[in-house]
């Protein structure tokens, strides 16, 4: 069992200078979704995600030998350039939860700034690329401070591992192209503990498109969080996690074959189960809105009529992610301009594509 527990990072406060790291990570979004989990963040099946590209968060962690004798960490947390205590409170817990692994944590003042791309608790995926991009700093500090993890893939998996703890969607952000997070036969090196690049796709989906259609930008009324609890006592929880493996194999054989209507299907499908499964939880809850499901209809019809490889994905929120090959964007854009965009809140949506991964900035 990988353990990354290590009581000999900690840093000579005296000689140590001041530094800092900054990584802007991208949001993802699941194909076949994870909902459910137990134990410390593992999840009860295994998911895989596109990693976005124009949705991101940049965080950046400045830090310094503490000067306090106090025994806690010392963090200083920006968001968007301001002071947010609700976020800080968040983060400093996250960090707490770390301090076997990264000791050094408790010997250093943290000044950490963060931003977003897109707007917060929208359904995008916030979590997954605020987490991730947390996770990469932490780490950078930890091969910068200890030289520790200069091997690529080592680095990956430990800020996967790190950004799971964080957030468990937040671990397949590490990669660029698609990850793949959850242990499985159909994958070989798959984890619960980490994502893993899933590198076979057809090159039909290394470049695919993933519009974001803001139908709300409000708050959430329940977070992901409590959803995943709610699935401890969902009566369909046994049958969904066996429909996602089952779906695992049929998506990864479409994946490599370049078969955009199994994908479409397995990811609509996917979605709306997700959406199900809250509204069958007790209590019962709802993310769609009215818009989302104008929608959906609306994208059947395009496709009905069109033969346009057109398909949508839902994440934990109401905001629709369109999905279709770059080569049809001429043809796809003016419709989604006429028809998709007025029903988005402020005629809003957010063009995005699968990205390259996480950079050092
Ligand atoms: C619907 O990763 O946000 O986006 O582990 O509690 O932070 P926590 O949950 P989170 O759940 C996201 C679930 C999802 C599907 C997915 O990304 O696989």
């Amino acid at each position: 069992m990988l353990d990354y527990t290590n009581p000999n990072l900690l840093v000579d406060t005296a000689t140590l200078e001041a530094g800092s790291t900054a990584w802007r990570s991208p949001s993802n979004l699941a194909i076949v979704k994870y909902w459910g989990k137990h134990g410390v963040q593992l999840p009860r099946n295994p998911s895989i995600s596109f990693t976005l590209q124009s949705a991101f968060t940049e965080t950046l962690v400045e830090y310094a030998p503490k000067t306090s004798t106090e025994e806690g960490i010392e963090l200083e947390f920006l968001f968007h350039r301001e002071p947010n205590e609700a976020f800080r409170a968040k983060v400093l817990k996250y960090l707490e939860s770390l301090t076997d692994i990264f000791p050094f944590l408790r010997q250093l003042q943290l000044r950490v700034q963060s931003g977003n791309s897109f707007p917060h608790s929208a359904g995008i995926a916030s979590s997954a690329s605020s987490m991730s991009a947390l996770a990469l700093c932490l780490c950078t500090i930890e091969d910068t401070l200890f030289d520790t993890l200069g091997d690529d893939e080592a680095f990956e998996r430990k800020a996967s591992y790190i950004a799971r703890l964080g957030s468990g969607s937040a671990c397949r952000s590490i990669y660029g192209g698609l990850g793949l997070w959850g242990k499985t036969d159909l994958h070989e090196g798959s984890s619960d503990l980490y994502a893993v690049p899933f590198q076979e796709a057809h090159e039909i989906f290394q470049s695919y498109q993933d519009d974001i259609l803001i139908v709300s930008r409000g708050e959430k009324a329940v977070s992901s969080r409590a959803g995943h609890a709610l699935m401890e006592g969902n009566p369909y929880a046994p049958a969904r996690y066996q429909q996602a493996n089952a779906r695992m194999q049929s998506l990864l054989d479409a994946l490599r074959a370049g078969d955009l209507e199994t994908f479409g299907q397995i990811a609509e499908n996917e979605a709306l189960t997700l959406h199900a499964l809250m509204m069958a939880s007790n209590p019962s809850y709802m993310l769609m809105q009215p818009n989302t499901l104008e929608m959906i209809y609306r994208i059947r019809a395009y496709r009905a009529d069109t033969k346009h490889p057109v398909y949508f994905s839902l994440d934990a929120g109401p905001n629709i992610h369109l999905l279709y090959p770059q080569d049809i964007i001429h043809e796809v854009r003016p419709w989604v301009d006429a028809e998709l965009a007025p029903l988005c809140e402020e005629n809003a949506y957010l063009p995005d594509f699968v990205g390259e991964g996480p950079e050092e900035i």
